[in-house]
């Protein structure tokens, strides 16, 4: 028995804050952003729109891609770093106004790479018989918890949700392999330091800005490309393919020259790989599953293509899946 993606939904906030916007912000400017991360734009939630109300208008799209009902879901599973609160987990938030009663939900947070530790959480619990129908969900508002005067990451990030839904088959197609991996000793490299148990929230922390992500940019960037290019290498390895025989790699969108160097080191030209960097920013968790929305609704994949999916964040945590289409 096998896990396979019966549909897909997306939703970006209206609301585009592009380069030279934030060159009115900070100092910083559009050429070297563009230069540096390949980012041009990004979207911004507005101040009453929190990770469940994007992760709803994805869920949304992706459950009427299927023709289903939330009813007819078992689990709910969300991505998140950003969800509504701490307590309950978004995706009861959301569960609730799905109308999906019979479906079980919790959160999973593995950063940027949360979609695939999600999607691999589904592939489990399909091939072990568990549940049949499953909603997986990356949505990040990463707007609130960006210190919007510090140019370092502020120029990075940007909201969205992008949804999945899946289901067994016995097709000779889905999910053939995924693999996770993290590496906590250099979770200093991205975090967010206040607002936990170890920091609770207070004015003093507020004051200090400790409730803002922070990010190691150029030390996270070097470790995100070695381990990047030695993940894809291993996972077409594994599943003894060439990387010509891919028809779309969908990296996660956290900057340019990764998924450059990455396509590189497989020998794909970038034709094969699916950017939307310039236009939507690093929405961690939301990234891949917006981009495998963009690819199926714009025809880029068909039945029986071969795509590998590949992110890294924070943790450390990185993660590949290869899936016939
Ligand atoms: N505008 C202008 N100058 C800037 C800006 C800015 N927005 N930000 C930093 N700079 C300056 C720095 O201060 C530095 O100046 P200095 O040399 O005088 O000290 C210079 O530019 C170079 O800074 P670096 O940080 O070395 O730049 P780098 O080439 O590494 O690019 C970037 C920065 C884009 C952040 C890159 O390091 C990166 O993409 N890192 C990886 C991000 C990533 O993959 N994160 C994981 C996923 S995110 C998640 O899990 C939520």
């Amino acid at each position: 028995m096998r896990a396979k993606i019966i549909s897909t939904g997306s939703y970006l906030p209206e609301k585009v804050l592009t380069n030279h916007d934030l060159e009115r912000m900070v100092e910083t400017s559009d050429e070297w952003i563009m230069e540096r991360s390949g980012i041009r734009q990004r979207c911004i939630a507005p101040a009453k729109q929190a990770c469940s109300d994007l992760a709803y208008e994805a869920a949304k799209a992706a459950l009427k891609n299927a023709g289903l009902k939330g009813k007819e879901l078992d689990l709910i599973l969300v991505a998140t770093c950003t969800p509504d609160y701490p307590l309950p987990a978004t995706a009861c938030v959301l569960q609730d106004r799905l109308g999906a009663k019979n479906a079980a939900a919790f959160d999973l947070n593995a950063a940027c790479s949360g979609f695939l530790y999600a999607l691999s959480v589904a592939n489990a619990y399909i091939q072990a018989g568990v549940y049949k129908r499953i909603l997986i969900i990356g949505a990040e508002v990463l707007s609130k918890v960006t210190d919007w005067e510090d140019r370092t990451t502020c120029v990075l990030f940007g909201d969205g949700a992008g949804a999945a839904i899946v289901e067994p088959t016995t097709e000779d197609r889905g999910i053939l392999s995924i693999d996770l991996y993290a590496d906590g000793s250099m979770g200093d490299l991205l975090k967010i330091h206040a607002g936990g148990s170890r920091m609770p929230a207070s004015k003093e922390t507020v004051a200090k800005k400790l409730h803002f992500i922070k990010m190691k940019g150029n030390e996270t960037f070097k470790y995100a490309v070695k381990t990047l290019e030695r993940l894809v290498l291993e996972t077409l390895e594994k599943n003894n393919l060439k990387a010509s025989e891919l028809t779309l790699l969908i990296p996660h969108q956290a900057n340019l020259r990764i998924i450059k160097a990455t396509a590189e080191r497989l020998g794909l030209p970038m034709s094969k790989v699916l950017v939307n960097i310039d236009r939507i920013g690093n929405t961690s968790a939301a990234s891949i599953p917006i981009a495998l929305d963009e690819a199926v609704s714009t025809g880029r994949l068909r039945p029986g293509d071969y795509v590998l999916l590949e992110a890294f964040g924070g943790g450390l945590t990185w993660a590949s899946a290869l899936i016939r289409w």
